[in-house]
């Protein structure tokens, strides 16, 4: 049975005139992992403080195990929080820094040892234990800070961009680490990232933030597959967006054209925006395409090439394909029903999901 651990009910805070979070309604379950994604200066840092108890909200409620919580101070909270500066003792050794925790809750020396030990491993910073923080990289120091953290096995972590500094490589060896241990311990994280394909491969549930607002919440499938506005569509992948018209349920107009696709409820002729992924789109001869366009440049990214295409009514598409494509030569496009995607313009997340059970329960 799942339980609600930590919630935010109708959360906003202010600096003077300027709203930073707009009533945040969130509801974090244990043992799951949760991540805010969202772009620099959309809100992520400060619901993490909220939580942690280090800012007084402005309005609403932060509740721990259904008990409202805005009044107890941060060091009586039951979190532990990774921070975005990794916030370590400059005076005390890698060992030392990651031993703190453990020698305030007085854990006898020989447990302490062990159990420094393996969090040092897990961040792959075996025998660390007598640098000084100051003769460490910023990706080492935030190791050490995520060693700190996980030691103690909090209920329930807060990381605040964890693995900003690591490189590609050690960045996917963390990932694979954080999600396991993460598993194994049954902590809740909180975890906050930019990055859409580290929250896509690692969450649970993602809350995407833009502004201060919680734009959309969900599976990253979901998220993904339905997303729920332009904002979301954009910064989740990559996506081709046009403008159209639902002409009737499972009916949208784009392009000049009618197209059959899985999305229903909403106004005959209501403006929409449409939604079809790089990867979904396919390129065949110009009579056979439903959507013709010009080739105009291509990149080759390993796997696949990224082609850049421009319709007659100069949209640009994006598409990927293992194949190339000629430069300035006219092609069609071919896409399945289920691969279009349709957005409400300014939908609220409660009606674009209840319009999404009506006709998926059908
Ligand atoms: N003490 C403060 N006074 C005034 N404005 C603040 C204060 N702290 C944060 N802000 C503003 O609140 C907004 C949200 O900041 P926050 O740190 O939560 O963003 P973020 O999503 O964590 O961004 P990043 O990805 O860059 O870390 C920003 O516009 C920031 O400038
Ligand atoms: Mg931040």
């Amino acid at each position: 049975m799942s339980h609600t651990i930590i919630e935010l009910q109708h959360v906003s805070k202010r600096y003077g005139d300027t709203v930073v979070l707009k009533d945040i309604n969130i509801e974090i379950e244990q043992g799951k992992f949760y991540t805010l994604l969202g772009p620099s200066g959309s809100g992520k840092t400060t619901i993490l403080r909220a939580i942690a108890g280090f800012l007084e909200v402005s309005e609403g409620d932060v509740l721990f195990d259904g008990q409202r919580i805005n009044d107890v101070p941060a060091n009586e909270r039951k979190v532990n929080t990774v921070f975005q500066d990794y916030a370590l003792f400059p005076h005390m050794n890698v060992f030392e820094n990651v031993a703190y925790g453990l020698r305030i809750q007085k854990k006898p020396k020989k447990a302490v040892a062990q159990r420094v030990e393996s969090a040092l491993k897990m961040v792959r910073l075996e025998g660390y234990g007598d640098r000084e923080i100051s003769e460490l990289s910023g990706g080492q120091q935030q190791r050490v800070a995520i060693a700190r953290a996980i030691v103690l096995e909090p209920a329930v972590l807060l990381l605040d961009e964890p693995l900003s500094a690591l490189d590609a490589k050690l960045r996917k060896d963390m990932q694979y680490e954080l999600r396991e241990l993460q598993q194994r311990l049954g902590i809740t994280f909180l975890f906050v990232t930019h990055d859409q394909e580290e929250a896509l491969a690692l969450s649970d549930e993602i809350f995407v933030m833009n502004d201060g607002e919680v734009q959309q919440s969900g599976t990253p499938v979901d998220i993904y597959d339905e997303p729920i506005n332009h904002f979301v569509a954009d910064f989740i992948g990559e996506s081709n967006i046009v403008a159209g018209h639902m002409i009737a349920d499972y009916q949208v107009e784009f392009n000049g054209k009618t197209f059959e696709c899985a999305d229903a409820g909403m106004r005959p002729n209501e403006p929409v925006e449409v939604v079809l992924r790089p990867e979904d789109l396919d390129i065949t001869s110009t009579d056979a395409g439903k959507v013709q366009v010009k080739v105009d440049t291509q990149l080759f990214r390993g796997d696949y090439y990224e082609i850049v295409a421009y319709d007659r009514l100069n949209n640009e598409w994006l598409i990927h394909s293992t194949n190339p494509a000629v430069d300035g030569d006219t092609v069609g496009l071919t896409f399945d029903a289920e691969d279009i995607h349709v957005m409400r313009l300014n939908e609220s997340e409660e009606d674009f999901d209840a319009r999404l059970e009506s006709y998926e329960g059908e």
